[in-house]
């Protein structure tokens, strides 16, 4: 099976930019989402799996309505981390199967989780297992639930976002699992279906991430041996698959992950595993596109001012890195003046704060670039808008524009 990472449909994008340009009294500054892209690349993802394994979309991704409209008949169901998501999700997906992970879920969380129907908590310490069953009790259910385990695994490749395999806040440490196992057999108002693990983010690299999934499922097993677990039907191993921002030629090879995973078969003892991914699954379908402002040099540097910046894009300072783009030329120039701008330059790609960190490309080069052309930044679709700041500056937030997925029998 060959499967690479999706496409850019640049001039899908280009053609929705210049219709908005058109119509823009303003410098223009928008997202724009592939919901096409997305559609054929998570329907991609989710057939490349072997029965027995399982994708839920983690929505803190990106959890815009035709985000999750066009990824709910491909996913097997949803991932949510907050009573915010968990109503947001209900509110248009009546049906979509749930599962609620994430630290510090308050007591209204919890009992809506069970009121609303959430198929799996992911519960992350005895406290919150204590407040789970209080709940259960008083509602007379029983609550189905996964344990957050951060395993410590000897060896483990690290990658730059790590959320386990080290003291974290996120999880049960493995030294007090025989500590919950214990008070779980006394309630059985708690179901455990399994457990739930998610020590990393970012990752790049397909084999290791196998090697992860071996040692998660290899460790499930000695569990189930050693305490005589009966009741377990799955093991959720987190999301996690990375894109890389840094050299976008090179991403996680998918096709041989795939492969990869009839091989742990074995491993799973008939146990169903499933998968959370957010970042693999909507970041290559979104563009944040912002027009050029201002060119000018300071010192020996060549900045490029655009229209917006990290406070509606986050994401290449939340990952420390600079973020590649492309220059959309813009023939039409609207001033009586001569129009700043560089060619055969290396340039920085800011934004409108009043900040030096407002920063979303560093010196990197470009053949032209001038006031009123747009930069457009691909693999904008998660973690990008909705893990900015907003408001601050109180400048005016970007469009949002979908361009819309293709009817999926009338595509095949
Ligand atoms: C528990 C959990 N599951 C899934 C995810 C999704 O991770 P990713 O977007 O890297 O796939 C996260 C992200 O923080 C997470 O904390």
């Amino acid at each position: 099976m060959a499967m690479t990472a999706p496409e850019l449909r640049w001039t899908r994008v280009a053609a929705q930019l210049h219709d908005a340009l058109a119509s823009a009294s303003a410098p223009l500054c928008t997202y724009v989402y592939d919901l096409e892209a997305l559609r054929r690349h998570a329907a991609a993802t989710a057939h490349s799996l072997p029965p027995g394994f399982e994708l839920f979309y983690a929505i803190k991704a990106n959890s815009d309505l035709p985000i999750l409209q066009t990824l709910a008949p491909l996913a097997h169901g949803f991932e949510i981390s907050s009573g915010g998501e968990l109503a947001w999700v209900r509110e248009h997906f009546a049906e979509v199967p749930l599962i609620f992970s994430g630290p510090g879920k308050t007591d209204a969380e919890l009992a809506s989780a069970l009121d609303l129907g959430v198929e799996a908590l992911h519960v992350e310490s005895l406290h919150e297992l204590e407040r789970l069953a209080w709940f259960a009790r008083e509602r007379g259910v029983t609550a189905p639930v996964l344990l957050r385990v951060n395993l410590a695994i000897e060896g483990l490749q690290a990658t730059t976002l790590m959320m386990g395999g080290r003291p974290t806040p996120f999880g049960i440490a493995g030294d007090q699992l025989p500590a919950c196992l214990a008070w779980l057999r006394a309630h059985p108002e708690i179901r455990l279906r399994g457990f739930h693990f998610h020590l990393m983010s970012h990752q790049l690299d397909a084999a290791a991430h196998l090697r992860l999934l071996d040692a998660y499922l290899q460790q499930v097993r000695r569990w189930r041996a050693e305490y005589g677990l009966d009741t377990l039907d799955q093991v959720n191993v987190g999301g996690g698959i990375g894109v890389n921002y840094r050299e976008p030629e090179r991403q996680f090879d998918w096709a041989a992950f795939a492969a990869g995973l009839p091989a742990l078969s074995e491993q799973r003892d008939g146990l169903t595993v499933r998968f959370e991914c957010g970042r693999y699954i909507t970041a290559f379908c979104g563009y944040y596109a912002m027009e050029v402002i201002d060119v000018k040099h300071a010192f020996d540097r060549a900045f490029v001012v655009a229209c917006g910046g990290t406070h509606h894009f986050r994401t290449p300072y939340a990952q420390g890195h600079s973020h590649p783009f492309r220059v959309l030329p813009v023939e039409s120039w609207r001033y009586p003046f001569s129009r700043p701008g560089v060619s055969d330059a290396r340039v920085s790609v800011v934004g409108q704060l009043c900040t030096p960190k407002d920063i979303l490309a560093q010196d990197t080069p470009v053949d032209s670039v001038r006031a009123g052309d747009m930069v457009v930044f691909p693999y904008a679709g998660a973690y990008a808008w909705h893990i900015s700041h907003h408001d601050f500056l109180r400048h005016p937030h970007p469009r949002h524009c979908y361009l819309p997925a293709e009817d999926a029998d009338a595509a095949a």
